[in-house]
């Protein structure tokens, strides 16, 4: 395979799903430490209490990161350490943290790639309304100007939020991420302050006025598929297409919402939430787009679960994901469809040809591991999608980050699926590289020769 000059190799992690250290140094609880507490919201009664301890043990997981020869590590900020009450007082500490991990990296030559929203709303927030409330979206881009203003000189490269439509529809529509709420309107008004938080965090880090940074967002793009070519299954397909990708990329990318979503969900909200002017700061203008690619959607039109139009949360769109092709399985039971990652990628460069640079943000997989840790099955999954990435012409890739570095705490299935190219035992913390890890080192490192 060949990929640019300059191409960034990385792997990806995520605050909650790794640190642990949650009631340390001033952090207050988000809305995953409160959720997770909930008898029956995330399997075996898992927390992120103390996840995979990386905040205490971030050293090791830095050398780690040097060994496996990466160029760039995406992590997130935990805004509960840096804002406890969410706005107002400002936790010196958890600055400090990031601070020291990002100078780590640097000193390593590891580029750090900050996420400021990887889910982990403060729960003081949550309870003034979240990301149903307006203000919200302004007390986002406060806590963004202030991370910037503190780091900047040891980050460049800044990503907003962590794919919207999860934090919104599966958080406030489904239920089955924090705050497990299942509402209608309340999902679509937080899916909009989220991209309206986004563009206001993108304007306030950019008044600060520092040289050489990057802004971008993280979307989750799962191709759709209808199931048959029956009118009742494209449409199906079209319906769930607008709610995961085009409710996002259309007003990010193309300055408008799709007529399609406002007449899906005429019936439950009067989209009161979107104001004159949002679209504009929407639509700020980015330095990148992240993309995160796991599965392609295979769609089947279904009664709603709901017969009441009036009475359905933003979740319920009549459709059934569950009409698997008979393609090999992911330990998540997601289907395995490199394809789907080159037709994720050119399909937003078509539908949006002024598309930014863009960055494979996150991809990866879940395999039952063996004794020994040969996990044969991940590394062909990760070099058929990273040929998959490769094949994507005309789209202007600039890298690619595997999910993950370590296992971790995977939201609602907790510690049971494990995404890591190291395996960590809960009981001691001990870290083991799995042949993957070696693998993704061997890769990384042949392209970096073919490229001298
Ligand atoms: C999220 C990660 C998550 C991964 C695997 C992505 O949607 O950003 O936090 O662990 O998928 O489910």
């Amino acid at each position: 395979m060949s990929f640019p000059d300059g191409f960034r190799w990385g792997v990806a992690t995520s605050a909650y799903q790794i640190e642990g250290a949650a009631r340390l140094d001033g952090r207050s609880p988000s809305i995953w430490d409160t959720f997770a507490a909930v008898p029956g919201a995330v399997a075996n009664g898992d927390t992120g209490d103390v996840a995979a301890d990386h905040y205490h043990r971030w050293p090791e997981d830095v050398r780690l990161l040097v060994d496996l020869g990466v160029d760039a590590y995406r992590f997130s900020i935990s805004w509960s350490r840096i804002l406890p009450e969410g706005r107002g007082r400002v936790e010196q500490r958890g600055l400090d943290f990031y601070r020291r991990l990002a100078e780590a990296l640097l000193s390593k030559g590891i580029e750090p790639f900050v996420t400021l929203y990887h889910w982990d709303l403060p729960q003081a927030l949550e309870d003034l309304g979240g990301w149903r409330s307006r203000d919200t979206s302004g007390w986002f881009a406060d806590y963004a100007a202030t991370v910037h203003e503190a780091l900047n000189d040891v980050v460049t490269k800044w990503v907003t939020v962590n794919e919207p439509y999860c934090s919104s529809i599966v958080g406030y529509g489904e239920g089955r991420h924090a705050p497990g709420a299942r509402e209608g309107h309340g999902a679509l008004a937080a899916a909009h302050h989220l991209l309206l938080g986004h563009g206001l965090a993108v304007q306030a880090m950019r008044a600060n006025g520092a040289p050489g940074q990057e802004f971008g967002i993280v979307l989750n793009q799962s191709p759709t598929v209808p199931v048959t070519d029956s009118p009742a299954d494209v449409a199906a397909a079209s319906r769930q297409d607008c709610l995961l990708r085009r409710q996002f990329t259309d007003p990010l990318f193309g300055g408008a919402y799709p007529d399609e979503l406002t007449s899906m969900f005429g019936a439950i909200t009067d989209f009161s939430f979107r104001h004159d002017g949002d679209l504009a700061i929407i639509g700020e203008p980015l330095d990148y787009v992240g993309l995160n690619y796991y599965y392609r959607l295979h769609v089947a039109d279904a009664p709603h679960r709901e017969p009441d139009p009036a009475k359905r949360t933003a979740h319920d769109i009549g459709v059934d994901t569950t009409r698997l092709p008979d393609v090999p399985r992911t330990g998540m039971g997601w289907p395995v469809e490199p394809a789907g990652l080159t037709i994720a990628l050119t399909d937003l460069k078509a539908r949006h040809p002024d598309l930014p640079p863009v960055y494979v943000t996150e991809n990866g997989c879940v395999y039952p591991d063996t004794e020994t840790f040969e996990d044969h099955d991940r590394i062909v999954f990760l070099r058929d999608h990273i040929a998959a990435a490769e094949a994507a012409a005309g789209v202007d890739l600039r890298g690619y980050f595997c999910w993950s570095l370590l296992d971790n705490f995977e939201w609602a299935h907790g510690y049971k699926h494990r995404f890591g190219l190291i395996h960590v035992d809960y009981a001691t913390q001990k870290r083991t590289p799995r042949a993957s890890y070696h693998w993704y080192r061997s890769f990384i490192e042949a392209q970096r020769t073919q490229g001298r």
